[in-house]
């Protein structure tokens, strides 16, 4: 078997530091190295190698990938839907950057399998509301969307034009409680788990009744490593798979934590990612990365709310 070397960049990130410690695991510490622009997380410290780069500097990230001898790349680094409302031309500029970046550098280096996540951010207004479907009307309105879907395409172009084994996933929104949010619409759904513990009571940014994709992070890492290990012949979609994992409303979510913190209080006060999260599909049919590959999630609403408030 070949010896794989994996470089994941935008490693201290939400998932980056999930992600990183659970490739670790499969193929050793040394032959995982962690980079990103800021800082090592701490939890990542001590744990294997740790490169402090800039995925816009081309040649530095070329430089790292010979002198590492690198095989795999899991591409992390991006602005997330709300932060990019927030200054477009930034998150278009390093979302699709980095990516070309990354897709150019792994064409002439021979680098034999790349990840890099897209979101349920390509959905706009067009598409269906109730479980969304692998292939439909694609109108993102977030520039986030428009990156993450511009995204898709070029995955698919290298992976046509020049055999570029690139594969992604759909991320819903994410739920952890190793490293925190990086700035999106469904981070309100990590937040509410530190206030209902710190505060007992949560002031909501999206309105009761926003029900929005969902999935827990354990779920996330297992679909993103099940993925990347299946055998080619079954990745039959090279834009970017469905997965769902659960979808709940603010007012569900609280209910949940309410059952174990009864003293818990959610008050609601909907700001720009309103109208962000009023734009994406409430549930998602993976229907199609589950035939292909055979992906199932192991956590629901409960489940999930459990082990949040057990780990926090
Ligand atoms: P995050 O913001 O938590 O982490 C991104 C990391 O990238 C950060 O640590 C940041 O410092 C790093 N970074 C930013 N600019 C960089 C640069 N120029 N060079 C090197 N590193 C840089 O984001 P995340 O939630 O971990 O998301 C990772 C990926 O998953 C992104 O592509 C995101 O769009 C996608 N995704 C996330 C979610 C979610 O709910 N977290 C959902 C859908 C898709
Ligand atoms: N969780 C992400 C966001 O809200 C979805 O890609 O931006």
């Amino acid at each position: 078997m070949m010896k794989e070397k994996i470089l994941v960049i935008g490693a201290s990130g939400q998932i980056g530091v999930e992600l990183t410690l659970a490739l670790r695991k499969i193929y050793g510490n040394a032959n995982v190295v962690a980079s990103d622009l800021r800082e090592e997380n701490e939890l990542l410290k001590g744990s294997g190698p740790y490169v402090s780069m800039d995925v816009m500097n081309k040649e530095m990230l070329h430089v790292q990938v010979i002198r590492q001898n690198i095989t795999q790349i899991y591409l992390l680094a991006a602005i997330l839907s709300a932060t990019g409302e927030k200054n477009p031309n930034l998150a278009w500029s390093l979302n699709m950057q980095s990516l070309l970046n990354v897709l150019d550098i792994a064409k002439e280096e021979k680098i034999h399998k790349i990840y890099w996540p897209s979101s349920i951010a390509v959905f706009g207004p067009t598409s269906p509301k109730q479980n969304c479907p692998q292939q439909t009307v694609i109108e993102p309105i977030t520039v986030y969307g428009i990156s993450k879907y511009a995204g898709e395409f070029w995955c698919n172009y290298y992976h046509q034009r020049w055999g570029l084994d690139v594969r992604s996933i759909r991320y819903p929104g994410l739920i952890s409680y190793k490293s925190a949010p990086g700035g999106g619409t469904t981070d309100y759904a990590v937040e509410i788990f530190h206030e209902a513990l710190e505060e007992k009571k949560y002031e909501c940014f999206l309105r009761e009744d926003t029900y929005l994709p969902m999935m827990y992070m354990p779920d996330a890492i297992k679909a993103t490593i099940e993925l990347m290990e299946a055998p080619v012949e079954k990745i039959k979609i090279r834009t970017s798979y469905n997965i769902s994992g659960m979808s709940f409303s603010p007012k569900e979510i609280a209910a949940e934590i309410k059952k174990h913190i009864p003293e818990f209080s959610i008050t609601y006060k909907p700001d720009y990612r309103q109208q962000i999260a009023n734009s994406w599909p409430q549930s998602i049919d993976d229907s199609v990365a589950r035939n292909h590959w055979g992906w199932k999630e192991d956590y629901d609403l409960s489940d999930m709310t459990k082990d949040m408030l057990e780990n926090l």
